[in-house]
């Protein structure tokens, strides 16, 4: 039903963005919806602008579609900001993005607070520059104790960095006999990764065409709908957001099973 819905709206493109919002939050919108922001050089690139430009545009993106997913009651959003590799790009594009934590926050942050926006990160934060730490440390802090939309950047994050420093914690609580090997489940195994206060995506959303993972919560995502797009990062809107969505309600998950 809800397919054929989405069919007849695609090809008369009659209906509004506040109907199709409408309409989205009758049905089951999903809990945690990961993104990977891509795109950001290339939109740059196109403009004749430097890359950083780009980052900046994407930066105003998130505030956008934080502000959508809190209100379509999405519980956690999670936006890849930064990975383990990215250290590898240029010094002053690796200054620019590690400022860009402050600026955001420092501009939105009372936003979000009226929003009821909760602030989490997962990722490295010991290895971040102090000025960053700062900043996110205070919007955690400013926000715990909000109870709507949690979003969670992932900033120095990296995945198989997390799965690996989980199994090593999880070695030595066996060792010590905090636990018993046989105790080790599944459910066990997740607590001991950054994301353990988080259920894992139901939605993972790629902009820019590229389809790949890119050491991007490769646990987490086992059983998640993944959503890609051509579009760029920096021209990501609420329509591509609600068609992500829509593309959501009308996949069948099954988990393994029929
Ligand atoms: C990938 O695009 C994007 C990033 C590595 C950074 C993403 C960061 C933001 C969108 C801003 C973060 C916002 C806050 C609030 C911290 P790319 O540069 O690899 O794009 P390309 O593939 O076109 O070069």
């Amino acid at each position: 039903m809800l397919n054929k819905m989405n069919l007849w709206k695609n090809q008369n493109n009659s209906s509004s963005l506040r109907d199709r919002i409408h309409q989205i939050k009758d049905h089951e919108v999903p809990s945690h919806v990961a993104i990977i922001m891509d795109g950001n050089g290339r939109w740059a690139k196109k403009r004749a602008l430097p890359r950083v430009a780009g980052h900046h545009e994407g930066m105003k993106v998130v505030r956008k579609i934080t502000k959508l997913a809190s209100e379509l009651g999405v519980k956690t959003l999670t936006v890849y900001a930064f990975s383990t590799e990215n250290w590898k790009r240029p010094k002053m594009e690796v200054d620019f993005l590690m400022k860009l934590p402050e600026e955001f926050l420092g501009t939105f942050l009372p936003e979000l607070i009226e929003e009821n926006v909760r602030v989490e990160m997962i990722g490295y934060m010991d290895k971040l520059p102090e000025h960053t730490r700062r900043a996110v440390s205070k919007a955690m802090e400013d926000t715990k104790g909000n109870t709507g939309l949690i979003l969670n950047f992932a900033l120095n994050y990296g995945s198989r960095a997390e799965i690996l420093d989980g199994v090593k914690r999880v070695l030595a609580d066996v060792e010590s006999g905090i636990m018993k090997e046989d105790e080790l489940t599944e459910e066990v195994f997740s607590s001991y990764l950054m994301t353990k206060e988080l259920n894992d995506p139901d939605l993972l959303i790629r902009t820019s065409g590229e389809i790949r993972l890119s050491n991007f919560m490769l646990w987490q995502l086992a059983y998640s709908e993944f959503w890609f797009t051509d579009v760029l990062w920096p021209d990501f809107n609420e329509e591509h957001f609600v068609e992500a969505i829509e593309a959501f309600q009308g996949r069948q998950r099954r988990f393994g099973g029929v």
